[in-house]
């Protein structure tokens, strides 16, 4: 048999970068299942999109029925009842009153948040962050700094991007004080708006409130909170990147709860329909209400079906996805601390409710590289399949669905034991 891999090769363009060669034919809860028989267990969720697992049969259902409705009205055309019974559950969850416009990706509602605090503020300037993961498109990728070849031959991107550092204060040089913020993490605002841009012409900072490409590294609450007197005294507009943070994979429906900061702007995607392409921007009414008709827009935003299915994904996450998530992940960062004082090359554990990352240093026969590849690799050939992520490519994040089992927890965890043992 040709597998799906080889058949790839002759059509499909190399630049879709891809972390396997696995051929699925069927995904179903903490498994997917491949063309040649094999039942793997998937904690990399489609790269944190399958929060509830593959076909919850909620969600399944939810969307076979509006098929049978209506697949595609065009949200520039008509209103229709997933479309805007959707806005109104987002609104409902959203701490301050809020109004939600739906695109189909998560660069695509970066790009369109980007569009919204330039337009309301009139202000041109942005402020991202080092090692920060915003997406593919023109705009996503002038806000994104976590990786150079994302960037190469593409230079000349959008203006007026600034660059701060992110706090990880297991690799800060400067002295962490009772896990506290060091002060030149603060300090180092009052110095870009001395020698580089005046902040009253920033529009907004954007931040993934727990990085996720860059490396799962959770920054300290008193640094998030101080983002938020920081753009309230300059009027600037705080953006939360939550496409990867949201729906549950904290062990909060959004990180924000985590850090208790409320951001002007919350950019959604990959987990809000569990696997259906939708994504959104959810920004505080007062904002949505200065973005005028036409501004800004698009064909297949807010898709009926996408629409349904999210909002099952919503409801199965309330009814148990987010409180499983937050047990679960108790016990799986447990279990990771207790590995890494018996492995000495686990430099770090860390992650918030379900997304938790493992960093590995160097051993003696082996560059932290050359282990991460090796535990990848092996974890793989024996059915578990996860990712990489962070700058230093020596990282392995843990992302099952919310509805993961201790019993599933427990054989990744040995599979991944086993793998460490041998090197
Ligand atoms: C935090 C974050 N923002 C934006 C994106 C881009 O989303 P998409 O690939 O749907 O455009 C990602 C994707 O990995 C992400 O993790």
């Amino acid at each position: 048999m040709v597998s799906l891999y080889e058949r790839a090769q002759k059509v499909m363009s190399p630049v879709a970068n891809r972390a396997t060669t696995l051929g699925v034919s069927k995904g179903e809860g903490s498994y997917v299942f491949t063309e040649d028989g094999r039942k793997i267990l998937d904690f990399a969720s489609g790269v944190a999109v399958n929060n509830l697992g593959h076909n919850h049969p909620k969600v399944i259902a939810a969307a076979k029925a509006q098929m049978d409705q209506l697949v595609h009205g065009g949200h520039n055309v008509v209103y229709y009842e997933s479309y805007v019974a959707l806005a109104e559950k987002l609104v409902a969850i959203s701490k301050v009153p809020s109004k939600v416009y739906f695109s189909n990706s998560g660069a695509e509602a970066n790009d369109g948040a980007l569009k919204l605090a330039k337009y309301v503020t009139k202000r041109p300037a942005i402020i991202s962050f080092k090692n920060s993961f915003h997406g593919r498109t023109i705009g996503a990728m002038s806000i994104t700094a976590s990786n150079a070849a994302y960037r190469k031959r593409y230079e000349g991107m959008m203006p007026s991007v600034y660059f701060a550092e992110f706090p990880q204060l297991s690799k800060s040089p400067y002295p962490v004080i009772d896990g506290k913020t060091p002060q030149p993490y603060f300090d180092q605002f009052d110095e870009l708006f001395r020698s580089m841009i005046d902040p009253f012409s920033v529009a907004a900072i954007i931040l993934e409130p727990i990085q996720g490409e860059g490396g799962y590294v959770v920054p300290p609450k008193d640094f998030v909170h101080f983002l938020r007197q920081l753009c309230d005294r300059y009027g600037i507009l705080l953006i939360f990147d939550e496409i990867q943070t949201g729906f549950g994979r904290t062990g909060y429906m959004f990180a924000s709860e985590y850090f208790d900061v409320e951001p002007d702007i919350r950019t959604v995607a990959k987990g809000i329909a569990n696997g259906f392409p939708l994504s959104a921007i959810l920004a505080k009414e007062e904002l949505m209400d200065q973005w005028e008709s036409g501004a800004h827009g698009g064909t297949f935003g807010g898709n009926p079906v996408a629409c349904a299915a999210a909002l099952a994904t919503i409801e199965v996450l309330e009814e148990e996805g987010i409180h499983n998530a937050q047990k679960m992940g108790t016990y799986f960062i447990e279990k990771l601390y207790d590995l890494q004082k018996k492995y000495p090359f686990i430099a770090e554990v860390r992650g918030v409710g379900l997304m938790l990352a493992v960093e590995f240093s160097d051993t003696t026969q082996k560059s932290s590289q050359e282990v991460l590849q090796t535990v990848i690799h092996q974890c793989l050939s024996n059915d578990l399949l996860l990712l990489s992520c962070g700058p230093h490519k020596n990282t392995v994040r843990f992302i099952p669905p919310t509805t993961v089992s201790v019993a599933e927890i427990d054989v990744a965890l040995a599979v991944f034991e086993n793998v460490l043992r041998e090197l």
